[in-house]
């Protein structure tokens, strides 16, 4: 099954309008790329952003929603907002939400489902810590977060998803998982998924996330269950993540 390889950035709580101009401006001298590449500002800059690339074949995305439609949410954030401003993805389950802001499986599922029903595409972001990791719990922690999703929405809604593996261990560490770790738990993602679906779980895109940098992603999207990569430091660096994109092919 042939899957279009997707590279996103996910800036987290990064930048300024002035740093934004130089960010893009850097991207847009990309050329072509057969990958879809993403980025995914703070939501204070989704329309200075969302403005920045319209000509260009750069997606947006964010990295939250409420899972509420609208209302009296102080703070938040709902899913026509993003609409609002170009959104193609919303970031799900980053393990920074749910270590540092304690966003739990079921309250993700209910994301996915907000983001699904107004027609976005979620990036479901799964993964172990170290601990969990060393105490070969990997798959059991991958699967646990894959079925509260599946519980919500089905299976058939996978094939409207991006799934980013992330382990935590990885994530601003400067210590990638090997082409090979990624592969394992990709593969072994996508065999969870046949469980229920083979069609879906052929079509899901898997992407991997944590400490990719250039001199990384080449193995990494090597890997036949490796779709892509989320990135998150490198995607700062313009010539960086546009290293990272051409990797990709
Ligand atoms: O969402 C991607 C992010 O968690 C990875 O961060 O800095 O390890 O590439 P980084």
């Amino acid at each position: 099954m042939i899957r279009q390889k997707i590279v996103a950035g996910n800036w987290k709580m990064n930048g300024s309008k002035e740093s934004i101009v130089s960010l893009i401006n850097g991207l847009l001298e990309m050329d072509g790329s057969s990958s879809e590449v993403v980025v995914a500002p703070s939501f204070p800059y989704l329309s200075q952003v969302d403005e920045l690339i319209s000509a260009s074949s750069i997606v947006l995305a964010a990295q939250n929603v409420s899972q509420e439609v609208k209302g009296a949410f102080t703070g938040e954030v709902s899913t026509s907002m993003l609409g609002d401003f170009g959104v193609k993805y919303v970031l799900l389950g980053h393990s920074e939400r749910r270590s540092l802001y304690g966003e739990t499986n079921e309250l993700i599922a209910s994301k996915v489902k907000a983001v699904l029903d107004f027609g976005l595409t979620p990036m479901l972001c799964i993964g172990e810590t170290l601990a969990e990791r060393e105490s070969g719990k990997t798959l059991e922690v991958c699967e646990q977060q894959l079925q509260a999703v599946v519980d919500v929405v089905g299976i058939a809604s996978f094939e409207q998803m991006v799934i980013a593996y992330e382990p935590v261990w990885a994530i601003g560490t400067g210590l990638s998982a090997s082409a090979e770790q990624a592969q394992d738990v990709h593969k072994s993602i996508r065999a969870f998924l046949a469980k229920t679906s083979e069609s879906v779980s052929q079509k899901v895109q898997i992407l991997y996330g944590g400490s990719v940098k250039a001199s990384t992603s080449s193995a990494l999207f090597q890997m036949p269950d490796v779709d892509g990569a989320l990135v998150g430091g490198a995607s700062l660096d313009a010539k960086e993540f546009i290293a990272i994109v051409k990797t990709a092919g």
